[in-house]
């Protein structure tokens, strides 16, 4: 078995904010965090995809639709979005980076054609990161 990791990167914005919270229950829980202008990450997404290459290709798979599909899934939904507003997928959940990560696993999960999605890991900074083994809610 072979893991083929491709990173990318997108930045967006977000806050965290629990609207059944008094204001001072959201500030003790998500301190400057809850500011509602919100704050921006540089987000580094490693997406890696397990299999055995191809006897004809020596590819887990097609490298180019592999691109294609981070730019439609990811680039395009995300990078340089409010994640709190204008990304369907988080309507109702926290836009914590443990949320993005499983909304990640779900989009890509059913579209990788060869052979099958292993691990999302996703740095909300150069120090933090999560990783989503499967769609575990
Ligand atoms: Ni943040």
């Amino acid at each position: 078995m072979i893991y083929l990791t491709r990173k990318m990167e997108f930045s967006a914005a977000h806050f965290y904010y629990n609207p059944e919270w008094s204001e001072e229950q959201n500030q003790r829980v998500f301190g400057k965090c809850a500011n509602r202008h919100g704050h921006g990450h540089n987000y580094i997404l490693e997406v890696t995809v397990a299999g055995t290459p191809d006897p004809q290709t020596g590819m887990v798979l097609d490298l180019a639709e592999l691109k294609q599909l981070l730019e439609r899934e990811i680039t395009d939904r995300f990078d340089h979005r409010h994640l709190n507003f204008e990304v369907p997928e988080l309507a109702g959940c926290q836009p914590t980076t443990e949320n993005l990560a499983v909304t990640i696993w779900r989009l890509l999960a059913p579209k990788i054609r060869q052979g099958r999605l292993h691990r999302v890991r996703l740095y909300e900074s150069p120090d933090l990161f999560v990783d989503c083994y499967g769609d575990t809610q």
